[in-house]
């Protein structure tokens, strides 16, 4: 019978047929294979160094589908057949990390690292510290568990101390060992950290393709890898080419002890999981800035995007004496790269209409290469932006890319001695529709609202965002079509869209028609939540969405509400509570609302069962300083299990919970016999209800 060892070179797949095994044989032939593809998954994707032929690969890997088919009782979550094909679910639960997943402290350049390497000397009474170096990879963190060495489970960071489970998710990462190798060794209980990333050219690949198939594309890889991971449905993230770097050790239990950061990333290595750090120690500070340097020079040249280099002391017990402040460990220190920047030519200043009508200056730039991406367009911020910089068309300008995202003009660097270009203004009509321009305090805005087709466009492709109602699809190209094409003049219109209308379009055949409309059609019970922020509405993003949403519970509350009422809700401001109000009070909006509600679209009260709440409708009031929280995340913590948050204790108030120097509302709490927690009590609570 065929070992591991036997499919482990050059294999032998000319298999029997599987009604001629009996179960000890199938089952020791499913291990064997098992075994063998986990090697052979970690010789590619981890080690680079494939031992046999991706044809010999999807032979072993169909006979253990086979065979995992004709015998069911032999079945394993950890089996490498499972990386692939889970079917979607409907959120992804809350779990509790094993240890809190800290974040680092950044420093911006020398000075501040050598503040860092001055506090670590005193700290450590006269002691030499050793510190190692690591790359900053610009990817997701994730916590991975492993149990006796096989992988159990893997979360988001969320607030550090509970994440969301994208066990399912990670499981497609095929460098992520669903076993580990040489596992005789391997610890009862771990869990590592490390970050998931898209290399940078499958990263370009999978944008190339999505502008092909008019969907939207992601801004950067660390968002497309971000993206990925919280999705849903496990079989779109296995079509996204993932990768993960492993460099911590956040718990374990029952296995080798380790008295350094070398000797994890060894056991690392050893039991498969990618690791990717600097081998050697540094003493001295220029060693440390040297590496710096060099990192940065190599930086363009390496197929993963990193965005500073991570120093940390490599002792452990160096590291327990420094100890750890509430977020983040006082051993280590992020040393960020400064952002890139190039040189070229402002070659116009566009103005730009988005969704709301707000005016914005663009640089239109001879495309220059920043960092690894072509750009050929900028964010001026607002008029006063590009006076004050003093910018005119034909102007050589420094433009910087933050790290990621949007780039942006940061200084004109010279302007031509021949220029005739003079000073920029904003236009008096809006350069899409032609209305005439009004100033609100800073903003020029285009009053228009969505029969300026700019607008239109916007709200549109806002409405079908991934934030919002997710309409996968219905990317910029398309919406502009079916603006331009006059099919739909307001949101409500996408409900009404059928295959003949999309079938005659550029890049719509039968089967895309109809993923679109079923897409649009599959958003007609929107969560309140995601529906509040799909309106655009002025300064409601999707915090603010959800706050009040969880306040005022169904969509007629929310349209009802005036902006005092608004405004008593906790966070929410008079700017907000104004923007919300007269948003509801216009005639037009409500006018495309009552279309959606025809168009069949009902919204979703806000119900806590979402998010198994228990805490429904009880009401929470916040006073004094808590240690482990801020206020905004304890409120969170509340609204996620479904409860509401008030600034004020009154008869509704439910509970108060009193942290260090609480104020005048303990004595108004204890007056009205309102139940009074402390911060301990407050997380029992958190606790006992999910
Ligand atoms: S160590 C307890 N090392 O950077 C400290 N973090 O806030 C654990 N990151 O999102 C972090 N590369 O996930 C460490 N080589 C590296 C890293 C790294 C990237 C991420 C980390 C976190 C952020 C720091």
């Amino acid at each position: 019978m065929a070992t591991a060892a036997d499919f482990k070179s050059n294999p032998d797949t000319d298999f029997a047929p599987v009604d001629k095994l009996d179960d000890a044989k199938a089952e020791q032939q499913i291990e064997a294979l098992r075994d063998a593809i986990d090697y052979h998954d970690h010789r590619y994707y981890v080690e680079n160094d494939p031992v046999i032929s991706d044809g010999a690969y999807d032979q072993l890997l169909w006979r253990l589908e086979e065979l995992e088919e004709a015998f069911p009782q032999f079945d394993d979550p950890a089996s490498p057949t499972k990386r692939v094909g889970a079917a979607p679910a409907s959120e992804l639960p809350r779990v509790d990390h094993l240890a809190p997943m800290l974040s680092l402290k950044a420093v911006e350049d020398a000075e501040g690292f050598e503040d860092f390497d001055d506090f670590v000397r005193r700290n450590l009474d006269g002691d030499e510290p050793v510190y190692v170096v690591e790359p900053k990879f610009d990817g997701f963190s994730v916590e991975v568990v492993y149990r006796n060495g096989v992988y159990e489970r893997a979360a988001t960071r969320g607030d550090g101390y509970v994440g969301e489970d994208i066990t399912r998710n990670l499981r497609t990462i095929r460098s992520v060992p669903m076993r580990l190798q040489n596992r005789s060794n391997a610890p009862e209980l771990m869990a590592v950290r490390g970050e998931v990333f898209m290399p940078r050219d499958a990263f370009r690949q999978m944008n190339k393709r999505r502008t092909e198939r008019g969907e939207d594309t992601f801004a950067n890889p660390r968002n497309a890898a971000a993206g990925t991971m919280r999705q849903l449905d496990p079989t779109v993230v296995e079509k996204r080419p993932l990768d993960i770097f492993f460099f911590e050790l956040m718990y374990i239990n029952g296995g080798p002890e380790f008295g350094g950061h070398i000797e994890v990333m060894e056991a690392f290595d050893h039991w498969g999981l990618k690791t990717n750090f600097f081998e050697k120690t540094c003493t001295d500070v220029d060693a440390i800035e040297e590496l710096y340097d060099g990192l940065i020079a190599d930086r363009e040249q390496l197929n993963y995007e990193i965005d500073g280099m991570v120093v940390k002391l490599e002792s452990f017990e160096q590291r327990q004496r420094l100890g750890k402040r509430q977020r983040s460990p006082r051993w280590a220190v992020a040393w960020k790269f400064p952002p890139r920047k190039e040189v070229t030519r402002l070659q116009e200043i566009a103005v730009q209409v988005g969704r709301t009508g707000k005016l914005t200056p663009v640089a239109l730039l001879e495309p220059v290469e920043v960092g690894g991406v072509t750009v050929s367009r900028a964010s001026l911020h607002n008029e006063g932006d590009v006076r004050q910089k003093g910018l005119r068309p034909g102007d050589m300008v420094r433009v910087a890319r933050a790290g990621d995202v949007i780039p942006h003009v940061v200084e004109r660097v010279e302007r031509p001695d021949d220029s005739t270009a003079e000073e920029f203004s904003m236009p008096e009509h809006c350069p899409v529709c032609g209305t005439e321009i009004v100033t609100v305090g800073a903003y020029h805005l285009c009053p228009a609202g969505p029969s300026c087709p700019a607008q239109l466009k916007g709200k549109i492709y806002h409405y079908g965002s991934r934030a919002a109602l997710d309409i996968e699809g219905l990317g910029e190209k398309t919406v502009e079509t079916l603006v331009e094409r006059q099919l739909v003049k307001d949101i409500a219109d996408l409900y009404h869209l059928t295959i003949l209308h999309l079938m005659p379009l550029e890049r719509f055949a039968e089967k895309s028609a109809q993923n679109l409309i079923d897409e649009i059609q599959d958003t007609c019970e929107p969560r309140l939540d995601k529906f509040i922020y799909a309106l655009g509405i002025h300064h409601v993003g999707e915090r603010v969405a959800m706050i009040i949403a969880r306040e005022l519970g169904g969509l007629e509350a929310v349209m009802d509400a005036d902006a005092e009422q608004l405004q008593q809700i906790d966070e929410i401001g008079p700017e907000i509570a104004e923007s919300v109000a007269s948003f509801f009070a216009d005639d037009k909006n409500r006018r495309t609302i009552e279309g959606l509600k025809k168009a069949g679209v009902e919204v979703q009260p806000m119900e806590t069962e979402d998010t198994g709440g228990e805490l429904e409708d009880k009401t929470f009031v916040f006073t004094g300083a808590l240690e482990n929280y801020t206020r905004k995340e304890a409120g969170e913590q509340v609204q996620l299990r479904g409860g509401r948050v008030t600034s004020s204790v009154s008869g509704n108030t439910d509970y108060l919970v009193a942290g260090n120097n609480a104020g005048s509302k303990l004595d108004q709490a204890r007056d009205r016999g309102v139940e009074i927690l402390d911060e301990h009590a407050f997380e029992a609570l958190l606790k006992a209800e999910g």
